[in-house]
């Protein structure tokens, strides 16, 4: 019996199982972790309700939580990130229910969580803190099974720290992503790469010699300029932390306010977390033919709807391209939508690093099923041997090897009282 479900094709599972496996082969360390968890069984009895992006590497998540006796039940984490390949071989080839169909409206994308969160979970995985928000606010009724949660984003953590303040949190979250092993790498390489392969796809652009701007250099930003200026662009950062900001500087980029960026730029992208990073005061400054694109959590970066409002004329140009005409004739492009643009227009992050988020999401779920009697109502960073573990693990897949302290060396670096 094929199990509950909503997704868009059932016949394309054969496309999403190659895709699937490609993927693992990518995801070494999460591959062992499924292994000890098929003899290990940490997870029986769990019911996990996971709001995810519906990708490939997700997939590997799911069937490596379910190799541990979890039931999973996967929703998506954006209306426009859900790969319905994979979400059809979720469902046909993995008996994991799965509520996801790309370009869903917001409406179906709240009932998806809903549905997720009727099978009642134990566990909560999220990725921006909207399953976790509706289980804490229409559907509290659904929160009486759960003994933890993990989150996988800074908005989310974000999100989950500001419940915790206010002493709302009802259960035990770790934040995935203030792992080394995660924002190091997921946010910073992950990031950096597949948002330029994003604006790629959605544009054909070559990156060399334009004028790209990065709004915001937190781990996500200071990927996507190192990137930018890799393909040979001029990368320009616009900043609000005055520490960040001196460090984009010392790190080779032009920093500047977004008011004099808006006039040079040929690229915007927004990677704050907050919201109007990108806004109509900004736009109205703007060259003809700039391409603006968000890769923060939720496509409030860009004030879309303002710059529509100022426009005369908005029309698609391209799959992924919405040309708004504004009155003095220039044309302004927005990228997918307003939404992360990696997940929209391309395929989200590389399953190389994806294999390190999710091992910490894999472990960290392990950590809740043995320790959730130990924690209290609030947000814990991943427990750092986990964090070291994953780090080892990937490094040794990587084939790398590297040096360990001498007894020596680890009585100095203990001390103090050996000084010049
Ligand atoms: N696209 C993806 O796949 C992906 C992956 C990981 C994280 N994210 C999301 O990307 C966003 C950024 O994550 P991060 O880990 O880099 O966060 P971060 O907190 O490390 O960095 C955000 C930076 O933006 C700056 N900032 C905030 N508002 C600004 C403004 N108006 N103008 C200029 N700078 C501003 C902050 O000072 C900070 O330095 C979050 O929403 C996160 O959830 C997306």
């Amino acid at each position: 019996m094929i199990n509950k479900h909503e997704i868009k094709d059932i016949s394309l599972a054969k496309e999403g199982v190659r895709r699937i496996n490609w993927a693992s082969r990518d995801m070494p360390v999460l591959g062992q972790i499924k292994d000890r968890f098929e003899k290990d069984q940490p997870l029986r009895n769990t019911t996990i309700a996971a709001c995810l992006h519906i990708t490939a590497e997700t997939a590997n998540l799911g069937i490596t939580l379910k190799a541990g006796g979890a039931n999973v039940i996967l929703c998506a984490s954006n209306p426009l990130s859900t790969q319905d390949d994979v979400a059809a071989a979720l469902v046909a080839e993995y008996d994991i229910s799965t509520f996801a169909i790309r370009g869903e409206d917001r409406d179906t994308y709240y009932n998806h969580i809903i549905s997720a969160l009727e099978t009642r979970p134990n566990m909560t995985m999220d990725d921006g803190a909207d399953l976790v928000a509706t289980l804490h606010g229409e559907r509290k009724d659904l929160m009486e099974n759960v003994i933890g949660g993990t989150e996988e984003t800074t908005t989310g953590v974000i999100r989950l720290k500001s419940l915790a303040d206010q002493g709302k949190l009802e259960y035990p979250v770790i934040a995935v992503n203030d792992a080394d092993t995660k924002h190091f790498f997921d946010n910073r390489y992950g990031t950096g790469q597949s948002t330029l392969d994003g604006i790629t796809r959605a544009t054909n652009l070559l990156w060399a010699g334009k004028n790209v701007v990065v709004i915001g250099y937190g781990w996500c930003g200071r990927g996507v300029a190192m990137r930018a200026k890799g393909m040979g662009a001029q990368s320009i950062v616009c900043e609000v932390d005055h520490i960040r900001g001196l460090e984009a500087a010392m790190d080779g980029h032009q920093v500047m306010r977004i008011e004099d960026a808006a006039k040079i730029g040929d690229v915007f992208i927004s990677v704050t977390g907050g919201m109007k990073a990108i806004d109509k005061k900004h736009a109205a400054l703007m060259k003809d033919g700039a391409l603006l694109a968000n890769s923060g959590h939720f496509n409030v970066e860009i004030d879309i709807e303002g710059i529509e409002s100022d426009s005369n004329n908005k029309q698609q140009v391209r799959e992924f391209v919405d040309q708004y005409t504004m009155p003095d004739g220039r044309n302004i492009n927005i990228l997918g939508e307003g939404r992360l643009i990696n997940l929209t227009a391309a395929e989200g992050h590389p399953s190389a690093v994806m294999d390190m988020s999710f091992s910490d999401q894999a472990l960290s779920a392990e950590y809740i099923a043995k320790e959730h009697q130990n924690l209290e109502k609030t947000v814990y960073t991943v427990p750092d041997h986990i964090d070291k573990e994953v780090g080892r693990l990937k490094l040794t897949a990587m084939g790398i090897e590297i040096d360990v302290l001498t007894a020596e060396q680890e009585k100095y670096l203990n001390s103090w009282d050996i000084g010049t």
